[in-house]
């Protein structure tokens, strides 16, 4: 059985890395299972890619369709005549997609339609903000998927209320927090953590990248002029995202104790996030790694795909009214921050009932 494991964008690449090492083992084992890693080339330089291959050690892709960036239609169609025209020379069994990314939706429509299975890993997140290329790429794939493989009860119910089958939807766990817990052991500083005489709990780690936080100039500067100052006497380490440092340079001052900072290898940024007193993001994979390291998030969005991140976790939805923040800044510095839980299967075996469920399907 042949598996195309899909990966195009930065957050596929820890979902991707266990998967593929799964499937490996499996095949020790004796069992008829391989894979076929094809990068889209949605993300596709040295910080936003190369570093996560390398730290993770996913196998160099098999094919790289090397489509880079564009408008989302652009992106997507580019990705879909790329990946049509591997389709046509080999077909796999199966189409296995990760997350939410123009990548996951371009692959799983092209996939469908070439009579090829298509398995979904993260399927059922829904924000309902169709504000978002993300809840659309969600809901194109999830009409698509063949096999859905969630990571919560909560995902699992919103694919029943869309009338998915209860036979087709595999509560599996996360396959980002497996490799968290791979690579915990494996934390690096980063090489300005000493000049920056930064220490554990005394920063905040602050990302940004979405569309609507960081491409009008006017919202991004309020935005970190307010983080900065909530912060208090700590510095903002900010690793900013290609699209976010498009619009930095047109700024000409920022907060003093704003420290702007290349995107982060995998390594290097779990590290800045275990060791900081608090994470604010516009990110909802982020929401999930703080939650299984017990650090409190303040997320600068309106919905989440991911409520389990609040209810059971570490995070908090402060909406995108950045004036409304000082009462949870003011809980963080009191230390009254709630301890959160780690969700149920989010136990670093998620890859694993995958590849189970993905190996028992045989002749598909
Ligand atoms: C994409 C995903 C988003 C994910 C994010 C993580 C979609 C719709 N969005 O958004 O869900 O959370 O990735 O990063 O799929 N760029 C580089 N180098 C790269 C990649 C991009 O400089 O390797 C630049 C591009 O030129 C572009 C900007 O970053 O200006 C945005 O890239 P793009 O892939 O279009 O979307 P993201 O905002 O990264």
């Amino acid at each position: 059985m042949l598996i195309d494991v899909i990966a195009g964008a930065r957050p596929n690449f820890m979902k991707i890395a266990p998967i593929i090492k799964a499937i490996k083992l499996k095949k020790l084992q004796g069992k008829n299972i391989q894979f076929r890693l094809v990068h889209t080339g949605q993300h596709y330089d040295e910080k936003m890619s190369n570093s996560f291959f390398d730290q993770l050690n996913i196998p160099k892709p098999d094919v790289n369709l090397g489509v880079g960036s564009g408008s989302q239609a652009k992106q997507t169609s580019a990705i879909m005549i790329g990946y049509e025209n591997l389709l046509q020379k080999k077909k796999p069994n199966i189409c296995l997609v990760v997350g939410d990314v123009n990548s996951t939706m371009a692959c799983a429509i092209v996939a469908k339609k070439e009579g090829v299975k298509v398995a979904h890993v993260e399927a059922g997140l829904r924000s309902y903000d169709m504000r978002m290329p993300e809840e659309i790429n969600r809901l194109v794939t999830d009409t698509l998927t063949d096999w859905y493989f969630t990571t919560s009860n909560i995902a699992g119910e919103n694919l029943l209320k869309s009338g998915v089958d209860e036979e087709k939807i595999f509560f599996v766990g996360n396959t980002m927090i497996d490799t968290l817990f791979e690579n915990l052991g494996r934390l690096k500083s980063p090489s300005f953590w000493e000049n920056s005489l930064l220490k554990k709990s005394n920063y905040l780690l602050l990302t940004l990248h979405r569309p609507s936080n960081v491409d009008v100039e006017k919202d991004l500067n309020n935005i970190l002029n307010e983080v900065s100052k909530a912060a208090r006497h700590l510095k903002v380490i900010f690793p900013t995202h290609p699209r976010t440092l498009g619009m930095l340079k047109h700024f000409h001052t920022l907060p003093e104790n704003l420290v702007v900072v290349d995107p982060q290898p995998y390594l290097e940024f779990i590290f800045l996030v275990k060791n900081s007193l608090a994470v604010v993001t516009d990110s909802g994979g982020i929401t999930e790694e703080t939650t299984v390291l017990g650090i409190p998030c303040l997320t600068l969005r309106d919905s989440t795909e991911r409520p389990e991140t609040i209810t059971i976790g570490t995070n908090e939805l402060i909406g995108t009214n950045i004036e409304l923040m000082k009462p949870y800044f003011d809980r963080l510095f009191k230390g009254k921050w709630k301890k959160g839980e780690i969700p149920e299967k989010w136990d670093g075996k998620a890859s694993e009932r995958i590849v189970e469920f993905l190996s028992g399907f045989g002749t598909v």
